[in-house]
């Protein structure tokens, strides 16, 4: 097959980690004899530096002509200065919203070599963690109106928490058919006893759930959802839930399983075309030191040969090859015990590389 991948590596610890990626994706190339087309455009605080705006035109054009785009991380502190619409953290919204990429899934899943590094009690690492979080991307209270205004002579703010019903069902349906590839048990997430948006997500969940008989669904409050995350993880096999209930549980998902370095994410919206990037940020305290753990960028590239080109035995490749390299006992300081390998950046991608 042959495919277009636009690339962004990004500032601090991106281009280290998607050079690692890159390398695995060339690996990939040439045992499965596809074609990657690679298309380097930037965004975020290399965007500043070279055109003086975080988005370029060309860089969004460069991403709608492709097949999917991987992106390392953006931002640091040198770009604190820049005005709020032209932070490097804006062009991630600019290109979610230029291409209509509504639905953001990031697994949870807890490697047993990395057991030791997860802040949960060894019983509850034991009954295993590996879920899926199923986040809405573009509507809820992050898309709604921001007011800052007076009432009465007093200051007050207010932001609004909107969904429509096919915002919902969209996003349902991306969750069911996750569910129906994985253990088919999905749990939403919401806050119907106080919120109308969650009412109406829950009315219109239970409406797509009718075309998917086979799924389990059942529903969470988000507080209670918060709670079962780190006590009993091991009860969830896919979480559906809106925009900001989803970036914080994602959040605490991914703290779980002990490091962020091995995280990866997939944003998705109608066609197959994806944005696929690690979860963690630029990391500017280790940038350009060979430290950055690869794997969250790496899993990324797994992560879009899976959902975007259905090539499913070479994503398997991948997270084999890093299953291997872990179990060898290699770690990048984010994930060292006593027991196991010091590498950098390079040599894990190396390593991996050698292990497809
Ligand atoms: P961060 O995720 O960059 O770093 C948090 C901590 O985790 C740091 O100690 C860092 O060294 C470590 N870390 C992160 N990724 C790592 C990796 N692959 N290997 C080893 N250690 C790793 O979050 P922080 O410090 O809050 O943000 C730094 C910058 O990144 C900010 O400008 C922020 O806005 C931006 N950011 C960008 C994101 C993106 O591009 N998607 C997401 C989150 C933050
Ligand atoms: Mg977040």
């Amino acid at each position: 097959m042959i495919k277009n991948i636009a690339v962004i590596k990004g500032d601090g610890i991106g281009p280290e980690i998607v050079d690692e990626a890159i390398k695995v994706l060339k690996k990939v190339e040439e045992v499965y004899e596809h074609t990657f087309n690679l298309n380097y455009v930037k965004a975020g605080g290399e965007a500043i530096d070279a055109y003086g705006e975080c988005l370029p035109e060309a860089t969004v054009e460069a991403c709608l002509a492709s097949d999917s785009v991987l992106l390392g991380a953006v931002g640091g502190p040198k770009y604190d200065v820049q005005p709020p619409n032209n932070r490097p953290e804006k062009a991630l919204l600019g290109i979610r919203s230029r291409l209509g990429l509504y639905s953001n899934l990031r697994p949870a899943k807890l490697f047993t070599e990395l057991k030791d590094a997860s802040p949960l009690k060894p019983e509850i690492v034991e009954a295993g963690i590996d879920f899926m979080v199923v986040r809405e991307l573009t509507g809820g209270v992050y898309f709604g109106d921001h007011v800052t205004t007076s009432e009465n002579d007093v200051e007050v703010a207010y932001d609004v928490m909107k969904y429509s019903a096919p915002e919902v069902i969209r996003i349902a349906k991306v969750a069911f058919e996750t569910a129906m590839v994985r253990n088919k048990k999905l749990c939403s997430v919401d806050k119907a006893n106080v919120l109308d948006s969650s009412k109406l997500w829950r009315k219109y969940v239970l409406e797509v759930a009718k075309d998917y008989p086979e799924v389990e669904l059942t529903h969470m409050y988000v507080d209670n959802a918060a709670m079962q995350i780190c006590k009993d993880p091991a009860q969830f096999d896919v979480i559906l839930t809106e925009n900001m209930f989803g970036d914080i549980l994602s959040d605490e998902a991914s703290m779980i399983t002990g490091t962020i370095g091995t995280i990866p994410s997939s944003s998705l919206g109608e066609g197959t075309r994806g944005m696929y990037e690690p979860i963690h940020g630029s990391a500017p305290d280790i940038a350009g030191q060979n430290k950055a753990n690869p794997i969250g960028t790496i899993l990324s590239v797994a992560m879009m040969l899976k959902y975007s080109f259905f090539m499913e035995k070479e994503a398997q490749a991948i997270e084999t090859a890093v299953q291997k390299v872990l179990d060898d006992g290699y770690r990048t300081g984010d994930m060292m015990d006593k027991h196991t390998t010091l590498v950098g950046c390079k040599e894990m991608g190396d390593l991996i590389v050698a292990a497809i």
